[in-house]
């Protein structure tokens, strides 16, 4: 079965890594995609260089691909025959934020939203707060992959 892990990964965190790894241990398929949230209109990385980072991050995993969609999520997963949204759940903010929607893209289309507990070690872990400590020069290796430390490190120093 193929499933689909939305989100706006700007960019990713170990959190959501640790989300991929488990989802991709459970479906045979499984598409990263990187999609406009219309509430964020601004991200610190370009949608390609997101794409980038999520691609390094998990290239260990061979079932696991990386898309980009700018519509409606339940167009790409209807048009790519996937039956399965993945989303990680850290909280109870989280489960209301993602209630609606999951209830939302079950009426369109019928798809399911699977949720994943978040590993206890990420449950405080979100791109926008790694964000808010990089840039102020604080500390954020252990929360993201290296290779996005230093590329967040990067953004703040330009
Ligand atoms: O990581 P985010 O920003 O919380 O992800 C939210 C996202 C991108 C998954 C959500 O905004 C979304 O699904 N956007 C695509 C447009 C869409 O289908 N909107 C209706 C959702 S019910």
């Amino acid at each position: 079965m193929k499933a689909v892990c939305p989100g706006s990964f700007d960019p990713i965190t170990l959190g959501h890594l640790s989300i991929f790894e488990r989802a991709a241990a459970c479906f045979d398929e499984l598409t990263v995609l990187v999609t406009a949230n219309p509430h964020k209109n601004t991200g610190l990385f370009t949608v390609p260089e997101r794409m980038d980072l999520i691609r390094r991050s998990v290239a260990h995993l061979p079932n696991v691909t990386v898309d980009t969609w700018a519509g409606l999520l339940v167009d790409y997963t209807s048009a790519h025959g996937v039956g399965v949204l993945v989303k990680g759940l850290r909280s109870s903010l989280d489960f209301d934020y993602e209630l609606p929607m999951a209830q939302m893209n079950r009426r369109l289309t019928g798809v399911e939203t699977f949720f994943l507990l978040t590993d206890e070690k990420y449950g405080y872990v979100s791109s926008t707060l790694c964000k808010e400590v990089a840039r102020f020069g604080g500390d954020i290796s252990g929360l993201m992959p290296p290779h996005v430390v230093s590329a967040v490190r990067e953004k703040y120093q330009q």
